[in-house]
Order: structure tokens, then sequence, then C-alpha cells
């Protein structure tokens, strides 16, 4: 198994019937919370992230993860946020939720994406719509995804079939 899937399974958190009934919730926050586990997550995300020149941290949990790969990356951080908390102007990509719409942004402002070597960071991989709309919103923005890296993957909802865009590491699936 890949680095960091021992931890994930003993510290993640389920939780049955969040956000919505009929969905099971993976929470990572105990993993992060312990200080083995972060540095495990982390060094694995960026073992997958060699060739990277800069990491892209998806809202919200992705944050946490992002800034710590890019450390050990050596590497700067973006972050890919939920729409409505940037200032003007950014880049809008939208995206299906299980129920719904939602849309991330980046600021079009201010930091230079053209032909940079981007790696995509989250906590979960469940329908895949949140990765593959980041990735191709970096894309648009004239970045070149190298490849994604998730702590974990629910595999029963396929997310991984709506990657697009390089090498998909992912350190537990369930
Ligand atoms: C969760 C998770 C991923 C996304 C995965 O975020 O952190 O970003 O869902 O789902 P998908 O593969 O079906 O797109 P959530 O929507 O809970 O947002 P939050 O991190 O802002 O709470």
């Amino acid at each position: 198994a890949p680095g960091g899937s021992d931890v994930v399974a003993r510290l993640t958190r389920w939780a049955d019937d969040f956000p919505t009934p009929g969905v099971r919730f993976a929470d990572l926050t105990p993993v992060f919370a312990d200080a083995e586990g972060l540095r495990t997550v982390v060094d694995s995300l960026a073992e997958a992230g060699r060739d990277a020149d800069v990491v892209a941290g998806i809202d919200a949990r992705g944050f946490l993860l992002g800034a710590g790969v890019a450390l050990a990356l050596n590497t700067g951080v973006i972050a890919v946020r939920k729409a409505g908390k940037l200032p003007p102007p950014v880049h809008r990509q939208s995206y299906e939720l299980e129920y719904g719409t939602a849309e991330l942004e980046i600021s079009a402002e201010g930091i230079a994406l053209e032909g940079r070597r981007v790696l995509v960071v989250d906590d979960v991989l469940a329908t895949g719509g949140t990765l593959e709309a980041a990735a191709e919103l970096l894309t648009r923005c004239g970045a070149i995804v190298v490849g994604a890296a998730v702590v974990l993957e629910v595999e029963v909802l396929s997310g991984r079939e709506r990657w697009k865009h390089g090498p998909l590491t992912t350190l537990g699936v369930v």
C-alpha cells in the first residue's frame, strides 16, 4: 500500500448521513491533528509531485495539505477557492455536485500560471467533480497540471474516471 494508508485508515472518522442523508462523510480531521499522521500524509502526497513547481490546494481541507506539500517540495501554494471568496478579477469554473452545481475560482491577478507545472492536492476524491474542475480551471489559466494527489479515494463513486490530467495518486482507497 502507498505511504500513509495505515495511519489514514486508523484515524479517519466516518460520519453517516452527512452532509445529506445517505452520504457517508470521511472526516480526516483526526489524521491531520496527529503529528505522525500529518507528516506521513504530506510527505506521501509530495512524493507524487516531484516534478511540480507549484502546488494548488482545493478549498477547504486541500489548503491544509497544500501548504505542507508545497513546503516539502520547496514550492509555493495557490488556493483554489469556492466562489465568492476572492476579490475580482478571478478565473471561474463551474462543476456538477452530487446535488446542484458549484464554482471554483482562482485569482486572475498576481499569480503567474502560464507554463507552471502544478500538482493539485485535496483530502478526498468522491465523484471527482471538484478535482477535475480545479485541474480544468488551472489548465485554462495556462498551467500544466502534472497530476493530482489526494489522501482518500471513495472507489464506488468512480471519481478516478472523471480525471483527465495525468497521474492521480491516492494514499488510501475505501
Ligand atoms: C469535499 C472534499 C473535496 C470534495 C470531493 O469538499 O474536500 O474537495 O468534497 O467531492 P467530489 O469528488 O465529489 O467533487 P466539500 O465539498 O465538503 O467542501 P469543503 O472542503 O469546503 O467543506
